[in-house]
């Protein structure tokens, strides 16, 4: 059943569904448009983030920032949510029991946002959406079609912080994000 906005807000700020509830500050719900034909998802949230209760604040975030300027979109035109919404300790990777018990709250979101493409940023993203067997040096920058909507895998941005020669691959990636968009675009004001 499709639930509100509200009611899946409160239901993530009240989960204990995991055990990562023991150690959070905030949960990070994500933000965003509610209506964005653009989705990007990350991993969980990090120090910052779990400070704020905000996605995406801090350093990664302000690479984010200028991805999506660079594509020549606004943060606020997306939405930005992540894997898991509270953080793992230490920043570790998500566990896979714990990317389950949280994946109902993103497909809630993906429910209600309808976006045209989602980016997955980095592994944890992947694999979650698309598939385990994603292996994101291989597999990046490869569409993938689920539902009708499109996923792109890609780096996470603390990826082309530790390693800046990926970031020539990431902007291939998100031009052809920016192209679907305009495709879809098209498609949709032929049909109407
Ligand atoms: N990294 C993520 O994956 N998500 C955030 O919100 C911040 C950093
Ligand atoms: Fe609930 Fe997700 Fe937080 Fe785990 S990470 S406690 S499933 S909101």
């Amino acid at each position: 059943m499709q639930v509100s906005w509200q009611t899946l807000q409160e239901q993530v700020s009240q989960c204990i569904s995991c055990p990562l509830c023991a150690h959070r500050t905030h949960t990070v719900f994500g933000e965003g448009n509610p209506h964005a034909s653009l989705l990007f998802v990350g991993e969980g949230p990090g120090a910052d983030e779990d400070r704020m209760g905000r996605p995406f604040v801090g350093r990664a975030g302000q690479l984010l920032d200028k991805m999506i300027q660079a594509m020549g979109l606004q943060r606020e035109d997306v939405y930005i949510a992540n894997v898991v919404k509270c953080r793992p300790p230490g920043n570790r990777t998500p566990l896979p029991e714990e990317t389950r018990a949280c994946l109902p709250y993103l497909r809630g979101q993906f429910a209600l946002i309808r976006p045209k493409v989602i980016v997955c940023l980095g592994a944890t993203a992947a694999r979650a959406i698309i598939s385990e067997d994603i292996r994101i040096t291989r597999d990046r920058g490869n569409w993938v079609n689920k539902k009708g909507i499109w996923i792109m895998p890609t780096y996470h941005p603390a990826a082309l912080l530790r390693d800046p020669t990926k970031k020539r691959e990431t902007w291939q990636d998100l031009q052809e994000v920016m192209k679907k968009l305009e495709e879809t675009d098209v498609q949709n004001a032929a049909s109407e």
